[in-house]
């Protein structure tokens, strides 16, 4: 992007595609993260005289419009942090769109209605995907990458749309892939990498990877069951993908081959039933051995004695990864375990990075101050399958 600012874009139209996938209560956002960490390079845009039109994604729509998903609270909340009015397109790159660029002055900045209300984005089909990033093109004279989080899809935004104009880097991009190059290339010991979240198949591959990278590997969240299942205990009525079993036994084999130390749960808190997480009405729960899982007890969170262990395990780590929640910490009874890695990772000397979107929300909604971390990442899969060595298509687009 510098490049781009000193080549001059004053009176220049430049898409930014950025990630606004923020979580939302409503219409209330819950945490902005994704939109704060976009400001730099809108910010750059805007003060040097371009004309910024903000495109993003937000949930999964299913390729047509669905007020749920509107980016509308977004952009209202783009408009208070960077102090300025933002114009809003009602569409992506209809009638409103196109007007509301062309309305634009110098150092606007306008956000266009979420890209997945055209099917188009997301369309596995390359000349459908091609024929709405040539609409997006019609919108832009430069494009500019910034949506880290989106850059593992290959989407017409983020994929196609780059190789249809002049294109650079954001300062999120730039700044994520700087991080995650450290994790990959120079990383320093022992690494430590904690997994979390509800589904053991969605990290499946960087485990794979990761058997031959890092020296530990803590596991926790709805994961973990799977994990204690394939050990050959029962799990009661916690998230158990039985059909992944299989695999994770043979990870469980390959990481005492590799010498990974691949850490499970000691103990566990678990409840007769999931918790209402709109009411957060106090939950029956308790806390019990991980071997020893009543049959009608679920499994909710990382119990204490767990919580010691993985933070003994993170006190003399030179770095950590963290990926997914330990429990379901957005219920106060299930927080302790998500609470605990945070605190050890804040307390450590290693450098520090919380991946994904859930983990970073988590962090913030419980009250940490994200500049005690080494590095926040706005992207859940995104830097997942970057750790993995994957060829990410926002970023190959960008490249080249
Ligand atoms: C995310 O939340 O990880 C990104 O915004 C990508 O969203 P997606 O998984 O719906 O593509």
């Amino acid at each position: 992007i510098d490049e781009l600012l000193a080549e001059g874009v004053s009176g220049k139209r430049v898409l930014v595609r950025a990630d606004l996938n923020v979580p939302l209560d409503g219409t209330t956002i819950t945490d902005d993260g994704r939109i704060r960490a976009v400001l730099p390079t809108v910010k750059a845009l805007a003060g040097a005289g371009a004309r910024v039109v903000v495109a993003s994604h937000l949930g999964r729509p299913k390729g047509a419009p669905d007020p749920a998903f509107s980016l509308a609270p977004a952009a209202a909340r783009l408009g208070e942090l960077l102090g300025a009015d933002v114009a809003f397109a009602t569409d992506t790159v209809g009638e409103s769109a196109r007007a509301t660029v062309s309305g634009l002055g110098d150092g606007d900045v306008a956000v266009l209605e979420n890209l997945r209300f055209n099917a188009g984005e997301t369309s596995k089909d390359d000349a459908e995907r091609g024929a709405f990033a040539d609409q997006l093109a019609s919108l832009a004279d430069l494009y500019v990458g910034d949506g880290f989080g989106a850059v593992h899809r290959k989407h017409a935004s983020v994929y196609d749309l780059p190789a249809r104009l002049p294109h650079a880097a954001g300062y999120l991009v730039a700044a994520e892939v700087a991080v995650l190059r450290k994790l990959t290339e120079d990383v320093k010991r022992p690494y430590v990498v904690v997994l979390g979240g509800a589904k053991v198949s969605d990290k499946l591959a960087v485990i794979d990877s990761l058997l031959g990278k890092a020296d530990r590997l803590l596991i926790g969240g709805g994961m973990a069951y799977t994990f204690l299942k394939a050990q050959g205990h029962e799990v009661g009525t916690s998230l158990l993908q039985e059909d992944q079993v299989p695999a994770v036994r043979e990870y469980l084999e390959r990481a005492g081959k590799n010498g990974v130390e691949l850490v499970l749960p000691v103990d566990v808190v678990a409840a007769p039933e999931f918790p209402d997480l709109k009411t957060k009405a106090p939950a029956e729960h308790g806390t019990v051995d991980a071997d020893a899982i009543p049959a009608d007890r679920e499994g909710l969170d990382i119990g204490p004695k767990t919580r010691e262990l993985y933070a003994s395990r993170i006190a003399d780590a030179g770095t950590v990864f963290w990926n997914g929640p330990l429990g379901v910490f957005e219920h106060p009874d299930f927080a302790g375990g998500t609470r605990s890695i945070a605190q050890a990772l804040v307390d450590s000397t290693a450098f520090t990075v919380v991946g994904g979107g859930d983990s970073a929300a988590a962090v913030r909604t419980l009250g940490f101050d994200e500049n005690a971390f080494g590095h926040i990442s706005t992207g859940g899969g995104a830097s997942l399958e970057y750790l993995e060595g994957k060829t990410l298509p926002g970023l190959a687009a960008l490249e080249d």
